[in-house]
């Protein structure tokens, strides 16, 4: 676990940085019967964990967490040191993305983190929903004027609490958007050697780009048949 949590290392040189991790199979299917579970694996959930275990914060799409039911981030003995060395809470903070905020306050994600779960929304968000947000323990992050979040002010509010390594999980909506505001720094890319057709989304959705964005290969790993790629932000790559 150590050997891979080095290879995903935040790059000690960045005050902010932001990573997504993603699975796709190799038609570009990001999920299957609308989780992404069944296109994943044992060495995927790994590096999935070890992403985690660096993290200062989890940033998820509102239903991602609708859909595949998140939890809080687990403390882990693997990681305690490596946490307590770097000045990090001992799990990452879970942050959800929402406009609407139709989220299950009394689930587990907000009753039960070690760290309280956040919720990134516009200042345009229901004022009922904001309140019963915060009366189950969750801490209101603002980063729109609207009910919607601008996805690069997000990063910026984040930062400002000091959550200065972030990965997002998703999903393709929220990724599309961070992709389009062009403040995703790296992607954590598995591909899963799985055909499934369909119609099933793609890691990044939303409008498209003008000019598509280039970003450069930094590592490639494989296991059983899955591959591991890491990718940094072209701008990242001259440097
Ligand atoms: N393959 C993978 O690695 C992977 C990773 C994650 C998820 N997935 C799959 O992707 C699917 C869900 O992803 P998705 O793309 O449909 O949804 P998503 O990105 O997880 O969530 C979309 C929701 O996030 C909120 N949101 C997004 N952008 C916002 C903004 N700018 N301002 C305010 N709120 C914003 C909205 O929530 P409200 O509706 O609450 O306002 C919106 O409905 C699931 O099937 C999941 O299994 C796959």
């Amino acid at each position: 676990m150590d050997e891979l949590a080095d290879a995903y290392a935040y790059p000690a040189d960045r005050d902010v940085w932001l990573r997504a991790n993603m699975v796709s199979t190799l038609d570009g299917a990001a999920q299957h019967d609308g989780r992404s579970q069944p296109i994943s694996s044992a060495a995927d959930m790994r590096v999935f964990g070890t992403l985690r275990g660096l993290a200062d914060v989890v940033v998820v799409g509102a239903e991602t967490v609708r859909q595949e039911g998140y939890r809080p981030a687990r403390a882990r003995e693997a990681f305690a040191a490596r946490r307590a060395a770097d000045g990090q809470a001992p799990a990452p903070a879970v942050a959800v993305v929402s406009a609407g905020l139709d989220l299950d306050f009394s689930s587990p994600l907000f009753t039960e983190p070690s760290v309280p779960t956040l919720l990134v929304t516009g200042a345009g968000a229901p004022a009922d929903r904001v309140a019963a947000a915060r009366a189950a323990g969750a801490e209101i992050v603002i980063a729109g004027d609207g009910a919607a979040v601008d996805p690069a002010r997000a990063v910026r509010a984040l930062a400002e609490r000091g959550l200065r390594r972030l990965l997002t999980e998703g999903g393709p909506r929220l990724l599309g958007q961070f992709v389009a505001a062009r403040v995703l720094d790296e992607l954590c890319l598995t591909v899963s050697p799985m055909l499934t057709a369909g119609d099933a989304q793609r890691i990044a959705g939303g409008p498209a780009l003008t000019v598509p964005e280039r970003f450069a290969l930094r590592s490639l790993l494989e296991e059983d048949g899955f591959l591991f790629a890491r990718y940094h932000q072209g701008r990242h790559s001259a440097e």
